[in-house]
């Protein structure tokens, strides 16, 4: 009954939600209005033209990999409209929240978080210890990473931590920049991030598969952004280093199988709590050195990390381990539950769709015994990873361009064309005109 009641509130609560964005779109369009008569804006015909156009108006930054469209982000307007599932924008999860009305927020007041300084005991004295202890604590109850005895480093999301782990693995007197390799398919980030500033620390070097050799790091993206699959290094050499991006090891996407233990872990709100905008990570790191090295690579790049982001994300983390820890917690306190059961539907739709049009064909998972839910269970990932099977189409971003559904291009993650990577974090109302419009697709 409580689930049947809290679920009719959350579909209230999508129709509202749908409603102020109706609302603030058609503000938008009046604004742009105005702005035509003023002769200062795109105007409300580039606007739908953009749309149409599949968002080629946007604005590319670090070979197109990070790119913002006038449809990122957005409800889709009508059964028509097209849906831009580009991005991991994790918006799922906000139906979620708003359930938990303000159990999770915070107050700042004026004079708070004002000092630099969090815990100078620490070395990552610009870690607040409540954000600190709240994430061991989850850690501990989803039995995902051993943090115990190891340090903790926050960054400004795991994108900067990508950044500090390959500051601090890369000797600073070496004669030529360290190799960067991941295993295709790739998450698409990898290569920008590693390579847009030029260091002479470090270079994108691309598929792990290929790589000839010599001194390097590999990124082992587990499970793995775009397919969802576990993994392992590929490369096992003394020359190798390792940072182990862990960004969807938890129960609502894949099967605990044992606590990770690795040298640098890195772990992300944004697709942990679903609070992408909040731009925080995590670390956890083994060896002190390497810990003291990426700390003083934020500290040069930011001087620390939001506090206020901190806290809030310390509270959201106490909510999501006291849904499951205290005794009279309700069923629909529990974030992980939540998230597991909206993507195994999803996955379920998504499969019936690819199966009526028999156009895509999607990846198939094992079935694990997954030690939080101390249950067998199979993976059902972020991100669908699509292959066109369709006769005579090569590129399956085109493709789906024409039916109005942005994706991500295979070429991206290191392979062909034919392969697309689908966001399936969106909110419910997007997902559903995606996949209805996939099954339609012949
Ligand atoms: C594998 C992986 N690592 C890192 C990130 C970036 O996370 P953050 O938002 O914390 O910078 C993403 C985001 O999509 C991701 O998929």
């Amino acid at each position: 009954m409580a689930r049947k009641g809290s679920s009719r509130f959350l579909c209230w609560v999508a129709v509202l939600g749908m409603a102020s964005a109706l609302i603030l779109y058609k503000a938008k369009v009046l604004v742009m209005e105005e702005e035509e008569e003023e002769g200062t804006g795109g105007g409300k015909e580039e606007l739908l033209e953009r749309e149409s156009r599949g968002g080629e108006g946007r604005i590319d930054f670090a070979q197109k990999e990070i790119s913002v469209s006038s449809t990122s982000g957005s409800f889709p307007l009508t059964k028509d409209s097209l849906i831009n599932l580009d991005h991991g924008d994790p918006t799922m999860f906000e139906s979620f929240w708003r359930g938990m009305g303000d159990q999770a927020s915070i107050l700042i007041q004026g004079w708070d978080t004002m000092s630099y300084f969090s815990d100078v005991t620490n070395i990552c004295w610009f870690l607040e210890p409540e954000f600190g202890k709240e994430i061991r604590r989850l850690h501990k109850l989803v039995g995902n990473a051993v943090t115990e005895g190891r340090h903790i480093i926050v960054g400004t999301g795991s994108t900067q931590l990508y950044q500090a782990a390959l500051y601090a693995l890369s000797p600073s007197d070496a004669p030529e920049p360290m190799n960067v390799v991941s295993a295709v398919p790739y998450y698409s980030s990898y290569s920008a991030i590693t390579d847009y500033l030029r260091s002479g620390l470090f270079r994108w070097a691309g598929d792990a598969y290929k790589f000839k050799g010599g001194s390097h790091i590999e990124i082992v993206c587990t499970p793995n952004n775009p397919d969802g699959f576990k993994m392992q290094p590929v490369l096992n050499s003394e020359d190798g280093k390792l940072i182990y991006d862990m960004a969807y090891y938890w129960p609502h996407y894949t099967a605990i199988t044992g606590l990770a233990d690795h040298d640098i872990m890195l772990f992300t709100v944004s697709k942990s709590t679903g609070h992408a905008g909040t731009r925080l990570g995590w670390a956890v790191v083994k060896d002190p050195e390497v810990a003291k090295r990426m700390n003083k690579f934020i500290e040069l790049n930011t001087i620390g990390v939001s506090k206020d982001s901190q806290l809030r994300a310390a509270k959201i983390l106490k909510v999501i381990s006291d849904g499951y820890e205290l005794p009279n917690s309700e069923p629909a306190a529990k974030l992980f539950d939540y998230g597991r059961r909206i993507l195994a539907e999803r996955w379920e739709k998504l499969r019936e769709a690819a199966e009526t049009n028999g156009v895509f064909s999607l990846p198939v998972y094992p079935s694990e015994t997954c030690n939080f839910y101390g249950e067998e269970t199979t993976a059902h990932p972020g991100f669908a990873w699509m292959k066109c099977e369709k006769e005579g189409v090569e590129d399956c971003e085109e493709f789906l361009k024409g039916h109005k559904i942005i994706a991500r291009n295979g070429k991206h993650f290191g392979v062909d064309s034919k392969y697309v990577r689908v966001s399936m974090l969106d909110r419910c109302e997007t997902f559903e005109v995606f996949v209805h419009r996939l099954a339609s697709i012949h």
